[in-house]
Parts: C-alpha cells; structure tokens; sequence
C-alpha cells in the first residue's frame, strides 16, 4: 500500500520586509543577506496573526466535505504554540469545523515537529486503512531586533493531507533518525525570542545530516545517485546549500549540476518567506514541485529534517504522477498580495504584542486580508474568527 502526502498547502501573513531594506538599516553589505544567508524578504506577522490563524488559513485549502469526516487525526508541530497546556490543533478543529471524532494535539520539538507528526501519520494509516490525517506545520521565527538572527526570521503554515494512493509524494520505511541533548537553539517559556548559538547551531546541522546521511547509505544501500532532488529545512536558505554540498562530492559531476539546479528551485519560496521553524522542509518540498522544470512521476525525493535541540532525520519518498494537482496554494497571488513594509514599519508591528497579563484587549484586524484572525484577548481567552 502506498501512503504519503496527498495535498498540500501554504500560508503567511500579507506583509513582508525587504532584506536590502533590512541590511541598509543594520549597516550590512546587502550581498550578506541575499547571498551569505540566502534570503531576499522575509514574511512580517502582524499581532493579529499567529500559528493558529495561520495553520487555519492553511488547513482550509486542503481540507473540504470529501475528506472532512475520513480525517481523524490531526496533528499541529509548532514551537511557537500560544497556550502551555491546550492544542493549536483544537482551535484549527472548531474553525474548519474539523471531525468532531478525530484524536487532535500538539507536537514539539523545536523545528522538526512537522515531521514526526507526518511520521506518526504514515504509521497511523498503515494501521487503519481508508483513514486520512491532516498534519499542520507552522511557526513563527524570532530572534529580536538587531540580532544576528535577526535576518533568519520569518513565518507561516504549511497543512498536509496524508493519505493512502497519495497525490504528491508516496513515503518510503527508510527513515534514519537520531537526537541529542544540545544547546544550539532553544526559547525558555518565559521568552517571546529564541536563544541561539549561531554558528554552533549551524554546524550540529551539517554534523546531523552528515550522520544520517551516511547511516541511510548504509541500511538501505541507496547512493546520492539515486536521487532526483533533495530538500532541507532552510532556517535560512545558503543553510541547505551547506548541507547539499556535505555530500555532492559523492555524485557524478553531471549529477551534481543537476542537484544544485533542483536545490535551486526548493528555496525560491523560503527565500521570500524566510524560516517557520516546522514548516521550512515542507515550505521547500512545495518549491521544488512547484518551480522545478524537470520531476517525473517515480523519482525519489530526499528530505533532511532538523530541530535543534537536537534531531535529525533524512528519509526519501517517490514522486507520484498528479503531484501537481495536490498543491493547492496560488503562490503567484500569494505574492502578488503581499504589502511590501518599511524598516520602521516592521519594527512597530514586531514590537506589538498581546498584553502578558492577560488583560482585555481588542485589535483592529482591518488591515489583515487572511481569512481567520486573531481579534484579541477576552478575559484571557484568545479570540479567533473568519472575517
Ligand atoms: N557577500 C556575500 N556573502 C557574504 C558577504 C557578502 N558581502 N558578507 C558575508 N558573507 C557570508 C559569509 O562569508 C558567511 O558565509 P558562510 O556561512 O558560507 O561562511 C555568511 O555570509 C554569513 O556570515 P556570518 O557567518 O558572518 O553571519 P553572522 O555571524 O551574522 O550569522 C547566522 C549568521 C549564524 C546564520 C545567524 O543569522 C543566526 O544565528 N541565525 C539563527 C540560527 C540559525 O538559523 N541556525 C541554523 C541551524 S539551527 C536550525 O536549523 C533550527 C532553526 O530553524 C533555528
């Protein structure tokens, strides 16, 4: 039985800062930014967003009457979770009017949640055929104004459909995965910021993938030219190039021509978004289907997942023939709407947020053009609508 991801789909606040913008205003050499780390916008979230809304507003576009009831199970990875004990996955139930019968929750760690929830997807129906789960990925990245990860931030949804005869990726049992206790990137719960040790952060990245990388040659026998493409959880994008080129020496040199074109097309989108934490992986999957000119049915995809802390796991998948028509998201539109913000502008709206007491407040959500959102806090209890 093939299972896998059958749709997907993407969303992100209608609001965006411009890296050369941004690198004027801390005294950078733009190419820093656009080529060093590999980022050209960044996604700016407006207080009336966060990973609900945006997990929502992504969810909708996968989620209809012909699978609405086949969905019992729902899993939301996250690292910027908005309550300590209730699911983000509850309130996306209510707003998408989601099966009431459905086992819905949380997942954490650090980046690589969405990936052991769409892990736990594929086991879940192996073991109940004819059932479908919908795994949401979304985060919002922040490190502080005027840090070095300040360049780094980011934010959005991704929500997937996993099913059985799935439309985009068949999931192959080959994944290689480990975790260690290590200090490279974490968020106390009393901070809205992370805590990172950068250039730390980003060689545990290279050493992970390095590791499972040589662990799935291994077990499964499969070389690098075996692969069509590969995608990476881009925290920024030249941080998959990083790890692309750990391992290229390995390929003929023609095949790594053709690697370095397809990476190419997995990071137009997370260019332009920047990094949400669970969600980058599968950000980057939607940009190579998308913008790569030369995928058939049957390839096999690799896909390297890393949340610091620390976990990493690489495991393939095989292209399926209507790949295409499981991508639901209209990214030309999604940029199209985008509102280009000034430095001033961004700094405002990343310093606005809900009061930490807990006291009454209502936004103004005029100005937001997603479809659910965030209308403030009402004793205590967040208030989420359609409007
Ligand atoms: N033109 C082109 N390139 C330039 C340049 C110029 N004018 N000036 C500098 N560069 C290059 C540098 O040579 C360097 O390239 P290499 O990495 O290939 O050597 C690159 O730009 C970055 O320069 P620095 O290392 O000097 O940058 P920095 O010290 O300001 O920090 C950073 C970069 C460590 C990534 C920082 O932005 C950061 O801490 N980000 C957050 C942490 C992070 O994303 N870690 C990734 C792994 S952890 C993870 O994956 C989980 C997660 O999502 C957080």
């Amino acid at each position: 039985m093939l299972i896998g991801i059958d749709q997907m789909a993407f969303a992100t606040s209608d609001k965006y800062v411009d890296m050369v913008d941004l690198a004027h205003a801390r005294n950078q050499e733009p190419g820093k930014f656009l080529i060093g780390i590999g980022q050209t916008e960044q996604a700016v979230i407006p207080v009336t967003q966060d990973v609900v809304t945006m997990g929502a507003n992504a969810a909708e576009q996968v989620v209809d009457d012909s699978n609405r009831d086949a969905i019992d199970l729902v899993i939301f990875g996250t690292e910027s979770g908005v309550d300590n004990s209730k699911s983000a996955a509850i309130y996306v139930q209510r707003l998408l009017n989601l099966n009431r019968y459905a086992r819905t929750i949380e997942m954490k760690q650090a980046c690589y949640a969405g990936t052991a929830g769409l892990m736990m997807a594929r086991d879940y129906i192996a073991a109940h055929p004819g059932k479908k789960a919908l795994i949401i990925a979304a985060d919002i990245a922040r490190y502080g104004l005027e840090t070095a990860g300040e360049v780094t931030q980011g934010g959005g949804a991704v929500a997937m459909i996993v099913s059985e005869n799935p439309q985009i990726l068949a999931l192959n049992d080959d994944s290689q995965y480990m975790s260690a206790d290590i200090m490279d990137f974490w968020r106390p719960v009393y901070r809205t910021e992370a805590l990172v040790d950068g250039h730390y952060s980003a060689n545990i990245y290279e050493d992970f993938f390095k590791e499972v990388w040589d662990r799935y040659r291994e077990v499964t026998g499969n070389s690098i030219n075996d692969f069509k493409a590969f995608a990476f959880h881009l925290p920024f994008t030249k941080m998959g190039l990083k790890g692309l080129r750990e391992i290229l020496p390995e390929a003929d040199e023609s095949k790594q021509t053709d690697l370095l074109e397809e990476f190419e097309a997995s990071r137009v989108y997370n260019k332009r978004i920047g990094n949400l934490y669970t969600g980058s992986l599968y950000l980057s999957l939607i940009s190579l289907l998308s913008n790569s000119t030369d995928l058939q049915a049957g390839d096999r995809l690799g896909l390297f997942s890393y949340g610091s802390g620390a976990e990493g796991e690489f495991y393939s998948g095989i292209l399926q023939p209507n790949y295409k028509a499981g991508l639901k998201t209209d990214f030309g539109a999604l940029f199209e709407k985008r509102q280009r913000v000034s430095i001033a502008e961004y700094e405002a709206i990343f310093n606005k947020s809900l009061p930490i007491d807990g006291t009454d407040l209502e936004l103004d959500v005029s100005d937001d053009s997603a479809h659910f959102v965030l209308g403030g806090l009402q004793a205590e209890q967040r208030q989420y609508f359609a409007h």
